[in-house]
């Protein structure tokens, strides 16, 4: 049967992404239907909700969305641009993305980061000898999606309540009693056993279908005690009872951005939470060349999966009259979303005719030849959004 996936454009290079990923899919022969559903900045400023009702019923009924990009924007400016109709009517912005990870609990995060040969932005080091080396980067990082630092749950000048639970905490009392309440913030990092173990099954099972030996967690139990505690601890429980073939790593975030500058290839399956995890995969995608190539998808319980690229709406690219921004972490993502269909033959000839363009290098956009962005770009040689999908279009075979 043929799926119908929830087009989401979203804003700025969102929607001009979206249509080359959905050029070559219909390329590589995928048959699918698309519904449009509207989500971002200019439904914000017309209805007061970026994330519209029918947006939701939409991705409720077909259960799977490729996802381009939002705009968001500080609350003043988001008022400033709000429909003078609607004003003072009690709309507050909120982040359409974060909406939708949240309402479908979208908990698990998925970005793979690797090389292609050839892509002249790879990390490379200097070797033994003083050789140039470029070891090939092969990372997948599942970051918990929900829960941790973005969960939320903080403020700043804390009701009596939430000041009083805290001084139970003799930690608390020792360091922080005699700062004025109305100088705190308090951020709050909440990991539930469910999810912990949703994220941890979910880099388990991914290391096991794809012959990855092993699972590195990365987290900082020996600070964080109680949250990054309960992931390693989890983490030793669910590797001994269900995937004893499986080797288990634990290294500390910090000491992680460390490492993957000096042997990225020595780390495969890694796993975080919200925030190391947002962070360790930011890293790694540096490595293989950055936003441009950064590719998504967002799982839930509920069978709800949604597949995006991690770069944002690129403002400043967003009115080109040609569009210069890279298609490519955009169809990857699509790629993913025809992993998750069991398109498997499909995907991998898109990822094929991928490997072949970078590797010829004749067809490049403006991030891979290290170039300013700038509409000048295309005079000196850079291809556009249209030509660098055309190039992989032409290359499917
Ligand atoms: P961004 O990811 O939109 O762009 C940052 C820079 O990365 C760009 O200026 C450009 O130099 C480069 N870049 C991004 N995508 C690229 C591509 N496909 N090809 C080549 N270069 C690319 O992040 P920024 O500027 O911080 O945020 C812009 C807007 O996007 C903000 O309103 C932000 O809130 C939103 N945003 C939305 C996200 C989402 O929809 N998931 C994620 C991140 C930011
Ligand atoms: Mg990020």
């Amino acid at each position: 049967m043929k799926p119908t996936i929830v087009a989401l454009p979203g804003d700025g290079i969102g929607s001009v992404v979206l249509e080359q990923a959905i050029r070559v899919l219909d390329a590589a022969g995928f048959e699918a239907d698309y519904a449009h559903g509207d989500i971002g900045w200019k439904f914000w400023c017309t209805e007061g909700n970026p994330l519209p009702q029918r947006t939701i019923d939409l991705i409720s009924k077909h259960k799977i969305a490729l996802f381009g990009a939002i705009t968001s924007k500080p609350n003043e400016e988001a008022m400033a641009e709000l429909d003078v109709s609607l004003r003072d009517k009690g709309y507050k912005y909120s982040s359409p993305i974060v909406g939708l990870r949240q309402l479908f609990n979208l908990d698990i995060c998925v970005r793979p980061c690797r090389s292609y040969k050839g892509n002249p932005l790879n990390f490379i080091r200097r070797g033994r000898d003083n050789k140039i080396e470029e070891p090939h980067v092969d990372a997948v990082i599942f970051r918990q999606n929900t829960e941790g630092l973005y969960s939320g749950v903080e403020w700043t000048n804390p009701p009596e309540e939430v000041y009083r639970a805290l001084m139970t905490h003799p930690r608390f009392v020792k360091n922080f009693s005699d700062v004025p309440v109305g100088e705190l913030s308090v951020s709050v990092r909440i990991f539930t056993r469910k999810a912990t173990e949703r994220i941890l099954a979910a880099a388990f099972e991914y290391a096991r279908k794809n012959g990855y030996p092993s699972v590195t967690v990365c987290e900082k139990p020996n600070v964080i005690r109680e949250t990054s505690g309960l992931m390693w601890r989890l983490a030793k429980e669910i590797q001994h009872n269900s995937f004893p073939e499986i080797k288990l790593h634990n290294t500390n975030i910090d000491a992680q951005m460390m490492w993957l500058t000096k042997n990225p290839e020595d780390y495969g399956v890694i796993v975080a939470g919200n925030m190391f995890g947002d962070i360790v995969s930011d890293a790694f995608a540096g490595l293989i060349g950055g936003l441009g190539f950064a590719c998504s998808a967002q799982f839930s319980s509920g069978g709800v999966a949604v597949f995006e690229p991690t770069h944002g709406s690129a403002p400043k690219y967003a009115g080109y009259e040609v569009s210069i921004v890279n298609p490519l972490a955009m169809i990857e993502s699509a790629c993913m979303m025809l992993d998750y269909l069991d398109r498997k033959e499909i995907s991998a000839r898109i990822r094929n005719a991928i490997k072949d363009i970078i590797l010829e290098g004749q067809v490049r956009t403006y991030d891979m030849m290290k170039m300013p962005g700038s509409p000048d770009v295309l005079k000196n040689g850079a291809a556009s959004t249209a030509q660098m999908t055309d190039a992989i279009i032409a290359r499917l075979q």
